[in-house]
């Protein structure tokens, strides 16, 4: 395990000079701690892709730096040609996943700003895209802190939460969404006892958040999936704390596959289950769960990956979505970095938007 601490790790960073952004192999982790160098546009699309930049945050902003990179030295001599380049570079990259509306979201962002520079220098487009997908892992941090803060408020010092798939710094550019408040609290000495569903097929429980809390020297313990129901019955969780992938208006909410299960055993035994989200990560214009898209994976993900022989017979169907969707109902908050959304959440997240609208426009 690296020396370094993980608060200080660094996810993913540009390097203008080399044309390249230096990330971490999260496919790797946790035997190996090694950085990859992602130049071409291909180069990114297949990190996305095989999950060597997975968590919805670090996705949207590895695309925001791959869709900078793959116009920078475009040779286009016209705003037109330019702009069609950029277009299939922004459409390639948006192939990669399709449940994160991260990706969909920092791509736009990227998008309105070649548009409305439109009379602009090319150079100067350039230059300002580079500035725009700074400033969306720039915010990403703040946006996570403030998750943390409010996430904090809700939690009491030694209490077990459980958590599911990786929503920490390795997912972000700093603190992790469901992770910033286990974070924040460390530092306060609150002793968490933290509970890291394995995550089966991709394992990103017991390879990621483990790592992560072990390396931050946060008391936490692995569990197989099917081992919630038991660590809840036991009375050991006092709070399930998840990421998300995508929010739809009315709150239902899309996160790793298993996490819907994970909802309906903390409503079983009356454990608050909170969402960690960032705005950026709601989607009202999905009116409810049913109209995100679920990634669906390769089946030797489910029958090779991870053991040395193949363990289940050749031939056999399987069924690999990636993602599920997690009824509102069983969600008791939506914490935000601009405060955190209750039930009925039609209203709440409505409300949460205005809030952010307002704070935008004064420069909070
Ligand atoms: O397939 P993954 O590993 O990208 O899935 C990640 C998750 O489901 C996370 O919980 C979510 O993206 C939030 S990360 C802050």
């Amino acid at each position: 395990m690296s020396s370094k601490k993980i608060l200080d790790l660094d996810t993913i960073v540009l390097n203008d000079e080399q044309n390249e952004v230096v990330i971490i192999d999260q496919t790797l982790l946790p035997n190996e701690l090694k950085y990859l160098h992602l130049k071409t546009l291909n180069d990114f699309w297949d990190a996305i892709y095989h999950l060597k930049v997975r968590g919805a945050p670090a996705i949207g902003i590895a695309a925001a730096y791959g869709v900078y990179l793959g116009v920078k030295n475009s040779l286009a001599n016209t705003y037109e040609k330019f702009y069609e380049e950029f277009t299939k570079a922004k459409e390639y990259l948006a192939s990669s996943r399709p449940t994160a509306v991260n990706l969909f979201w920092a791509l736009d962002r990227m998008e309105k700003v070649v548009v409305n520079n439109k009379n602009k220098e090319l150079e100067g487009i350039k230059k300002l895209l580079k500035e725009e997908a700074d400033k969306i892992k720039e915010e990403d941090i703040w946006v996570n802190k403030s998750i943390g803060e409010y996430g904090l408020s809700l939690l009491k010092p030694g209490w077990g939460i459980l958590t599911h798939c990786n929503a920490g710094q390795l997912a972000t550019a700093k603190y992790g969404t469901a992770l910033a408040p286990i974070y924040l609290g460390h530092e306060k000495g609150y002793n968490f006892k933290v509970f890291a569903d394995e995550t089966r097929p991709l394992l990103q429980g017991a390879r990621l958040t483990t790592y992560e809390l072990l390396m931050a020297g946060i008391d936490v313990t692995l569990i197989c999936d099917n081992m919630a129901s038991i660590v809840m019955k036991n009375g050991w969780i006092q709070a399930v704390l998840v990421g998300c992938d995508r929010v739809a208006a009315n709150g239902d909410t899309a996160n790793k596959i298993g996490t819907s299960g994970v909802a309906i055993l903390a409503h079983n035994y009356g454990i608050p289950f909170y969402v960690c989200a960032p705005t950026s990560t709601i989607d009202m214009n999905c009116k409810t769960g049913n109209e995100i898209p679920i990634e669906e994976r390769k089946p030797e993900e489910v029958t090779e990956k991870w053991f040395n022989k193949r363990m289940a017979p050749e031939g056999v169907r399987v069924y690999n979505p990636a993602f599920d969707v997690t009824d509102a109902k069983f969600i008791t908050a939506i914490i935000t970095e601009y405060g955190i959304a209750h039930p009925p959440f039609e209203e709440s997240l409505k409300k949460i938007f205005e809030i952010k609208q307002q704070k935008q426009k004064n420069k909070i």
